[in-house]
């Protein structure tokens, strides 16, 4: 078995998580950057959008919504790797957004990545969420930033396969207008689609933000998502801290966990 030694090295004065494990190669793939197109305005922490091509005759199919993938980088000699949730997969091709923090140890090695580069990925692991289209009457979304990746392959399912009698509602938390990813698209959706609703909510909007301000909270849950009820989901996604704020706000109201919200 043809491995490399894989350590996850953190920055000064931060919790080290350091752990050195093997890699089996043999499960990666070598996928090629075919291309990198800009999916934010903001020039501190822009996202961007990789596409890449997979070796011949090998798949990611059938569609594992919301798993993420697996990319692997050297740096300085060292095997660094990280998680990153595919928003479309084809038969030979997938998409990942990447939001690069320049003072992070991974995201600026894959906004370096030029088209052509190739880099070992680790295909997702089974699906643990299936979203059946007739098995809700209402999904509700929270997402804050790159969060949203999980949420693209969902509501793209899902309005693919659904008839107009599931509502869809989507509360996409972000900073400023510059860093609200896939706006246009989101608008266009929701003005074909009359069951989507997405609510943006900023909270470092300029004054001419003309909607909504502040972070998720209890008042925005209860107007905009689903109440705990059958038939009705949650799905949230965001940094480890949105996540545990989120998962014990919806707890403090009555929403269980896997029955009535699912965080990715
Ligand atoms: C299941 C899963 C799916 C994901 N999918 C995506 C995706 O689709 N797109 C995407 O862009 N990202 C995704 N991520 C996040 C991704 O894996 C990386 O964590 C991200 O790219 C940042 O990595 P980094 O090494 O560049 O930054 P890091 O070095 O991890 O730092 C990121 C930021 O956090 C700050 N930071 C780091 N550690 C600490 C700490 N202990 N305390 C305070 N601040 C800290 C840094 O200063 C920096 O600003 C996903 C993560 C998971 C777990
Ligand atoms: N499957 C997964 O697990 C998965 C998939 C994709 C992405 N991700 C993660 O999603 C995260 C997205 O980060 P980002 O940098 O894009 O977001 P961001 O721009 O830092 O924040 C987006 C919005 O969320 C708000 N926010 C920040 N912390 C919050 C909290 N604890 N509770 C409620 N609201 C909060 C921010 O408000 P303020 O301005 O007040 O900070 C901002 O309005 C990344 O950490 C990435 O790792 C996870």
């Amino acid at each position: 078995m043809e491995t490399v030694s894989h350590n996850h090295k953190h920055k000064e004065g931060r919790k080290d998580k350091s752990k050195k494990e093997e890699v089996d190669m043999s499960k990666l793939h070598l996928c090629k950057l075919i291309s990198k197109v800009p999916l934010t305005k903001n020039v501190e922490n822009p996202v961007a959008l990789f596409r890449f091509q997979m070796p011949e005759g090998v798949t990611f199919g059938p569609t594992p919504i919301g798993q993420s993938i697996t990319i692997f980088a050297q740096n300085n000699g060292m095997t660094l790797k990280r998680h990153y949730t595919p928003i479309v997969y084809e038969k030979d091709c997938f998409e990942v957004m990447v939001k690069l923090y320049g003072d992070g140890e991974f995201s600026p090695l894959v906004h370096a990545f030029k088209e052509g580069d190739e880099v070992y990925i680790k295909p997702p692991k089974k699906t643990k969420i299936t979203i059946g289209h007739d098995e809700f009457s209402h999904v509700g979304m929270i997402a804050g930033g790159v969060g949203v990746a999980p949420m693209i392959p969902v509501l793209t399912y899902l309005l693919e396969h659904n008839t107009e009698n599931l509502k869809l509602d989507l509360l996409f938390a972000n900073k400023t207008t510059d860093d609200v990813i896939y706006k246009e698209m989101l608008d266009e959706l929701s003005a074909k689609h009359k069951n989507l609703n997405v609510h943006y909510i900023l909270s470092r909007a300029g004054d001419d933000w003309s909607g909504h301000r502040g972070r998720v909270d209890r008042e925005y849950v209860s107007r905009y998502m689903p109440a705990p009820k059958e038939k009705a989901m949650v799905l949230i996604c965001g940094s480890k801290q949105m996540k545990k704020d989120w998962v014990a706000l919806l707890e403090s109201m009555g929403y269980e966990r896997n029955k009535n919200f699912f965080k990715f």
